[in-house]
């Protein structure tokens, strides 16, 4: 039930990244939209959940994990419903910007409840069902638009997402809260019940006496001023900077505006980009995050990291310089330069999928010594969703300023500077514990970490 929670959650954040891109063209028809208004639309989903992610660690301490979960899912049920229903384009941003406060908040709730939940040699396993499931959860919205394309559906594809989140409160509803929360808030009785459904076989007395030795040792949580400060300097610089590289270098734009890139590169009809954007986008992220979820523990971090990032620099490189044809001879010879820039963006795709996607939350998740962890990990996350907002905010307005050349040569840039960034910052840390990781912040390994 766990990991069913965790796959609802997973796929209700991937629906609402994937959906838009199918649903901007009926948008577009109905308001008459100038194109600051397309990119307000499109990235007030990621600026809702920049606030949701830093509210959602004070809310899952309040009010518990689970009812956290549930207002996420309800979050998400009123903001659908907000976007379905929308008279004008105000309403349709307020819809967004909820939607995306329920994504932020979910992002963190539901991997921590997973987290807290799981017995441990299932602990990594959830990490990579969560990536998994966001990228089926944006498949499932290319499949839904693609079904809905040129019928003037955009509030049905919107407001479908509303369905997943009733599912979610399904799941949910009949679970108990974490363990840990409830001895964290002195009901030792109920936690005692939570542990015996999820272990009959274990003593829940003893569970309970490690949980109570382990928040004695976080009861000493680090200050903020510590998390800044010059020891932590180091992972900190890693964990923020893994989590801007993963946006700068452009997966948001390809994942959030794919049917008109593939409109810019030839596909003319809406069927034609809605089935490009299905196919060589949402499927090829899905199957691609496997490969991760298979090796990132046999070949490690780093190697598949830096392997995805040449994929990703020349695709994109290459995808500047078929627009540069399309720009060069638009009419002609329109096709070929169409067929290069879709097989350029599905070895992008994959190339991501099987490296910075899922690799760069797994370090982020495991770098951080544990008293400063959820302070760090929630200013990576946020930094996360910052520069998700500020590509998604600003692709279009680049595009029309200094044309899609130079738009994709610059993710492009971004990503030979990522690859300079991981293989001179980040430590590889496939097989250690998370102890061994934590002494290589110490100052005298500092210069071979
Ligand atoms: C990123 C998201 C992105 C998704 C695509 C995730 O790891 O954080 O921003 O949309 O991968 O699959």
């Amino acid at each position: 039930m766990v990991g069913v929670v965790i796959m609802f959650a997973g796929a209700l954040f991937g629906y609402d990244q994937g959906v838009i891109s199918g649903a901007l063209e009926g948008i577009k028809e109905e308001f008459d939209l100038s194109t600051t208004l397309v990119e307000v639309i499109t990235s007030w989903v990621t600026l809702g959940a920049l606030f949701g992610a830093l509210l959602a660690g004070l809310l899952a301490e309040r009010i518990g994990r689970r009812r956290t979960i549930i207002v996420a899912a309800a979050l998400f049920c009123v903001g659908a419903m907000l976007e379905a229903f929308a008279p004008g384009t105000a309403v349709l941003v307020v819809g967004r910007f909820t939607v995306g406060f329920g994504v932020g908040v979910a992002s963190v709730a539901a991997p921590l409840y997973a987290a807290e939940m799981a017995p441990a040699n299932l602990r990594g396993r959830f990490v990579s069902i969560y990536q998994l499931a966001i990228t089926i959860g944006i498949f499932l919205a290319y499949i839904v638009d693609q079904a809905l394309a040129n019928s003037d559906s955009w509030r049905v594809m919107l407001g479908v997402s509303a369905v997943p989140a009733l599912l979610l409160v399904v799941a949910v509803w009949p679970m108990t809260d974490t363990a840990r929360w409830l001895v964290k808030m002195g009901r030792r009785d109920e936690a005692a019940t939570a542990l015996h459904r999820i272990q009959p076989d274990a003593d829940p007395n003893e569970k309970i006496a490690e949980i109570d030795e382990s928040l004695d040792a976080d009861a000493d949580q680090a200050t903020w001023g510590e998390v800044f400060g010059k020891a932590m300097r180091k992972p900190l610089i890693i964990g923020v900077g893994l989590a801007v590289f993963q946006q700068i270098t452009g997966i948001n734009a390809i994942i959030y505006y794919a049917d008109q890139i593939f409109g810019f590169a030839g596909f003319s009809t809406p069927q034609d980009q809605a089935a490009a954007t299905t196919w060589a986008i949402g499927a090829v992220n899905v199957l691609a995050t496997f490969i991760a979820v298979v090796y990132v523990d046999r070949f490690g971090r780093k190697p598949l990291l830096l392997a995805g990032l040449v994929g990703m620099g020349l695709s994109l490189f290459v995808v500047g310089c078929c627009f540069l044809r399309l720009d060069e001879n638009a009419g002609a010879g329109e096709t070929m330069s169409g067929i290069f820039t879709l097989v350029a963006l599905v070895v992008f795709i994959a190339s991501f999928a099987f490296s910075l996607g899922p690799i760069v939350w797994t370090i982020i998740n495991e770098i951080f010594p544990n008293r400063v962890r959820g302070r760090a990990v929630a200013i990576a996350t946020a930094a996360n969703w910052g520069s998700a907002w500020l590509v998604t905010q600003f692709f279009l307005t680049l595009v029309d300023r200094i044309g899609e050349p130079a738009t994709f040569w610059l993710f492009a840039g971004f990503s030979a500077l990522a690859f300079v960034f991981i293989s001179r910052l980040v430590p590889e840390t496939r097989g250690k514990t998370l102890e061994e990781i934590e002494s290589m912040w110490t100052p005298a390994n500092q210069r071979t970490a």
